[in-house]
C-alpha cells in the first residue's frame, strides 16, 4: 500500500510540470497557524533534517510542497533533494537546499517580507523518511510589514483557505502552547473547512514553554476542544537550540525525555512527540487515499479518454510538442491505473515505517 503514495506522487509530478498543480486533487498534510507558532519545525521535526528557513516574524513567504520519499537500501546512496525548477541537480548539502529555498522565495516574492502564491517544489530522499507530502504555508499574520500589502492578513487567510479548503486535504493545525487555545486561528480555519473534524490533527508546540506549574493534559486529551484525529503535543527546538545548531537527533531525544519526565503527561507518553505524529500521519494518508480510491480511478480514466480525444484530434506535426506532453501523461496514467489496481488488488493495508 505505501507504493501508492509514491505512485501518487509520480502523477502529482507530471501534472505539476505539464498541467499546473490544479488538475489532480490529491492528499496532502497542511501545516496551518500564527507566524512563528512552529510550522516550519514541525515539518523538520518530521523529516528530521534541518533544511528550511525558521525563525521569529515571517520567515516563509511562499507555500512549499515538500514531497518526502523513502529511500530504501544502502545502495540508494546518501540522503539528497531536488526542486522542480532546478531539474537534473541532487542537492546532498541541506544547507544549500535552505539557501535555495531563500533564494528563490526571494525571485518570487521580492526581498522585502512580501508573499507569493506561487508553491515551490521540493523533494526529499531519504532513508529516515516515511512518504509523505506536505505542504508549509506561510504562518497567519494581522498587521502588514515590508514590502505587504494593506490587506495581507485576508491575502494569507485566503491563501491557507485555498489550500485546506481541498476536501481530501490532511489540516495540522498549530497552536503554540503558550497561547489562547480558544482563539487559535488555525483551529478555527480547519473548522470553518472541515467543520466535522474528520481531517484536521491539532498538533501543540512548545510545550516545554508553558508557566511552572501549568500544562496542557486538557487540550492534549480533548477536554477542552474535542476534535476527532486528537491532538499531538511537541517541542521542537528553540531559537537557542537553532543558533546553536543542536543536532535534530538530540532535540528528538530531548524532546522524548521531556514526555517520560513531565508528571502530567505521564498517560500519554506513547501519544506525544514527533516520532508518535509522524506515524499518525501516514497511517491517516493512506487511510485517506484508500477512501478516495475509486473517485480518484474514475477520475483518471476520464482523463485518459480525454486525452485520446485530445490526441486523435492532432494531426498537424506542427503540434509535436504538444502531442508529445499529451501522450507522456497518457502514458504515465495507464501506467500509473494500472499499478494502482494491482497495488489495491493485492495488498495489505500494512505500511512499513
Ligand atoms: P513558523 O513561523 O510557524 O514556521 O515557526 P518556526 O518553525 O519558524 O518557529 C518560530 C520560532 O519558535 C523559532 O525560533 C523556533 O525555534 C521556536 N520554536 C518552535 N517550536 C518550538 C518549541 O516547541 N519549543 C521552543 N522552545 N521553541 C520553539
Ligand atoms: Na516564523
Ligand atoms: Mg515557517
Amino acid at each position: 500500500m505505501e507504493n501508492v503514495v509514491e505512485l501518487i506522487n509520480r502523477v502529482q509530478d507530471v501534472f505539476s510540470t505539464v498541467g499546473g498543480n490544479e488538475s489532480l486533487d490529491l492528499p496532502q498534510i497542511i501545516t496551518v497557524g500564527a507566524q512563528s507558532s512552529g510550522k516550519s519545525s514541525v515539518l523538520e521535526n518530521i523529516v528530521q533534517r534541518d533544511f528550511l528557513p525558521r525563525g521569529s516574524g515571517i520567515v516563509t513567504r511562499r507555500p512549499l510542497v515538500l514531497q518526502l520519499i523513502t529511500l530504501r537500501s544502502e545502495t540508494d546512496g546518501p540522503d539528497y533533494a531536488e526542486f522542480l525548477h532546478v531539474p537534473q541537480k541532487k542537492f546532498y548539502d541541506f544547507n544549500d537546499v535552505r539557501r535555495e529555498i531563500e533564494d528563490d522565495t526571494a525571485r518570487i516574492a521580492g526581498h522585502n517580507k512580501g508573499i507569493a502564491r506561487k508553491p515551490i517544489h521540493l523533494k526529499i530522499y531519504s532513508k529516515k523518511v516515511l512518504n509523505l507530502t506536505l505542504v508549509d504555508l506561510p504562518g497567519l499574520t494581522k498587521l502588514p510589514i515590508g514590502d505587504q500589502p494593506a490587506d495581507i492578513e485576508k491575502q494569507i487567510r485566503q491563501l491557507i483557505l485555498d489550500y485546506i479548503s481541498k476536501p481530501n486535504s490532511i489540516i495540522l493545525a498549530i497552536t503554540p502552547a503558550n497561547s489562547d487555545l480558544a482563539n487559535s486561528d488555525s483551529l478555527k480555519l480547519a473548522r470553518m473547512m472541515d467543520p466535522a473534524g474528520k481531517r484536521t490533527i491539532g498538533v501543540v508546540t512548545k510545550l516545554d514553554l508553558m508557566d511552572a506549574g501549568t500544562n496542557a493534559l486538557d487540550v492534549l486529551t480533548g477536554r477542552a476542544f474535542p476534535l476527532k484525529l486528537g491532538f499531538v503535543g511537541l517541542v521542537n527546538r528553540s531559537q537557542q537550540d537553532i543558533l546553536t545548531n543542536k543536532p535534530m537527533i538530540e532535540a528528538l531525544k530531548a524532546e522524548e525525555q521531556f514526555f517520560q519526565r513531565h508528571p502530567a503527561y505521564q498517560s500519554i507518553v506513547n501519544r506525544s512527540g514527533t516520532a508518535y505524529l509522524t506515524k499518525q500521519l501516514n497511517i491517516i494518508l493512506v487511510n485517506h487515499i484508500r477512501e478516495k480510491l475509486p473517485d480518484l480511478r474514475s477520475k483518471l480514466s476520464s482523463m485518459i479518454g480525454q486525452t485520446q480525444h485530445e490526441l486523435a484530434q492532432y494531426g498537424d506535426p506542427a503540434f509535436t510538442g504538444k502531442v508529445h506532453s499529451g501522450s507522456l501523461i497518457l502514458k504515465l496514467l495507464t501506467m500509473f491505473s494500472t499499478e494502482f489496481v494491482a497495488s489495491i488488488d493485492g495488498t495489505s493495508s500494512q505500511i512499513s515505517t
